[in-house]
């Protein structure tokens, strides 16, 4: 049985998604449960893009272990040095991750090479990275629309330099399975050194196809699959690794020679800590990780699973992590059950963090009777973020009602400094936001604005996830609370405070 390498890239191009921008800190707790999840490589980011990834990237290497961590960089020395520079702290390994265009529209358009010149430009970082470490991977950008002779020639000479793993994008989303499928078998039978490389696939999702082009490529013989967690992405989003990994586990009969080291269990609990962290919230049908994955409404289909439930269930949710709503504390919790919970949810936080967070389960436990794991997910990513705010929350008030104006104060804190404005607006949200505006001087679009429940009961938290545009910058946010009005204040200064600090990043796909 062949070992399927895990890739993942959530960091890297699952941040690209537009609005997706993580802080360090974010980045390190989603690489942990990565590890835990069993990964067996992190693209933690493009070195080069900015100061904010190379450091991310860095402390990445130097904190996680348990997973090789790779950098990626465009084939130029002083990307490769970046990512060098980055990743060789990795306790697990490190990998440096050079890509170039391969196909005509590319190499014409953007590159203005010719292949000659591209081929030349291969090699030579390949052997330039060959210097720092001996897992250099390569990809030939757009590969799948590649004229095949020339993305033959590229891998066998890419492979001669010394590239132990050579990926095969489907940068544009654009291959269907059985096309894709040849393409992998094509390379393995016309590049004579192929076997001295493993072969990787990276699917995008344009056409809805990812995840399929990535199967139909293991079936080929691929052996290392690249995939994002909930499928984010450029675009239409990168191939899901949970829909990768549960179609490898649940159809063994059409995939007997591979398998993943995929610790599944915790798939429903990174897919949660991936969307409350970047803000992209799991559509309810999403297979696997969506709400409704495990749900039965027809009343046919709950008397089948009650009688056998492999008749309408192929997963059973407990192997994905899914093990519904769990009550965990209440308000007589004490600080020691309340800390031991945490540690069985596998949430690390500093003694300060600790001390802040309870209290705000004490405030929250005074409202709510029951406490699930699911709120304590939400308060504690509610909290552990402030510090490395610019605008801090501080409170809020407003009036609304059928014949008055919507009004709203809101108060918050820079640096310690406080400030409140009060404004009126179309409702109670919209005169939040405006006065956030005013305090935070950034002025912005809302995109999209989205309210669920994060647990069922009059008393659940309201969880709001909003999309805001300020300038050419897109950022998403998040925020919770009893009372949806502060969760849509907490959401929205949650988005500017990223736009607040996102960094300008250098064009990474232009050489
Ligand atoms: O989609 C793509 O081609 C990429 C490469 C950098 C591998 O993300
Ligand atoms: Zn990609």
């Amino acid at each position: 049985m062949d070992k399927l390498i895990i890739f993942d890239t959530t960091l890297r191009d699952g941040e690209q998604a537009p609005g997706a921008t993580l802080n360090e800190r974010e980045k390190i707790e989603i690489a942990r449960q990565l590890v835990t999840l069993g990964v067996d490589v992190i693209e933690a980011g493009f070195p080069i893009s900015s100061p904010g990834d190379f450091r991310a990237v860095k402390r990445i290497a130097s904190t996680v272990k348990g997973a090789v961590v790779c950098g990626l960089a465009r084939a130029v020395a002083k990307d490769i040095d970046a990512a060098y520079q980055a990743t060789k702290p990795a306790h697990g390994g490190a990998r440096i991750h050079v890509f170039l265009a391969t196909s005509k529209i590319h190499m014409q358009y953007k590159l203005k090479k010719a292949e000659d010149e591209i081929l030349r430009l291969a090699v030579e970082s390949v052997k330039y990275a060959k210097k720092y470490t001996g897992d250099i991977e390569f990809s030939p950008e757009d590969a799948s629309r590649t004229d095949p002779e020339f993305l033959f020639r590229v891998v066998e000479e890419v492979v001669k330099a010394g590239a132990v793993t050579v990926n095969i994008p489907d940068t544009v989303g654009y291959a269907y399975p059985a096309e894709y499928g040849t393409l992998i078998r094509a390379i393995r039978e016309h590049v004579p050194n192929i076997h001295r490389a493993v072969i990787s696939v990276h699917c995008h999702n344009d056409l809805g196809l990812a995840v399929a082009n990535s199967l139909e490529a293991v079936k080929s013989g691929a052996r290392q699959v690249e995939c994002t967690i909930n499928g984010i992405g450029e675009r239409a989003g990168n191939a899901s690794m949970e829909e990768i990994v549960m179609t490898i586990r649940t159809r063994r009969d059409s995939f007997p020679h591979v398998t993943a080291a995929i610790n599944t269990q915790e798939i429903y609990k990174t897919s949660r800590l991936v969307s409350k962290l970047t803000g992209f919230v799991v559509a309810p049908n999403k297979a696997i990780v969506g709400n409704n994955a495990f749900r039965h409404e027809s009343g046919i289909h709950q008397d089948g699973v009650m009688k056998k439930r492999q008749t309408y269930e192929i997963i059973a949710p407990e192997d994905v992590g899914f093990t519904g709503t769990s009550l965990v504390l209440g308000k007589h919790s004490g600080r020691h059950a309340f800390e031991k919970r945490l540690a069985e949810m596998g949430i690390r936080l500093s003694e300060k963090e600790l001390i802040r967070t309870f209290e705000k389960f004490k405030e929250l436990a005074d409202k709510k009777k029951n406490v699930y794991e699911e709120d304590l997910v939400s308060l504690i990513e509610d909290e552990i973020n402030k510090p490395s705010e610019v605008w801090q929350f501080d409170s809020l008030s407003y009036a609304s009602g059928t014949r008055v104006t919507p009004s709203a104060t809101v108060r918050l804190k820079k640096q310690g400094k406080s400030s409140a404005v009060t404004s009126t607006g179309d409702g109670p949200v919209d005169a939040c936001y405006k006065a956030i505006e005013k305090i935070t001087k950034v002025k912005t679009r809302l995109l999209d604005y989205r309210i669920e429940a994060v647990t069922s009961g009059k008393d659940a938290l309201g969880d709001v996830s909003v999309k805001v545009q300020a300038g050419k910058k897109v950022a998403m946010g998040r925020g919770s609370s009893t009372d949806v009005i502060e969760a849509s204040a907490k959401a929205f200064l949650n988005a500017v405070n990223k736009l607040v600090r996102q960094e300008k990043k250098a064009a990474p796909f232009h050489l």
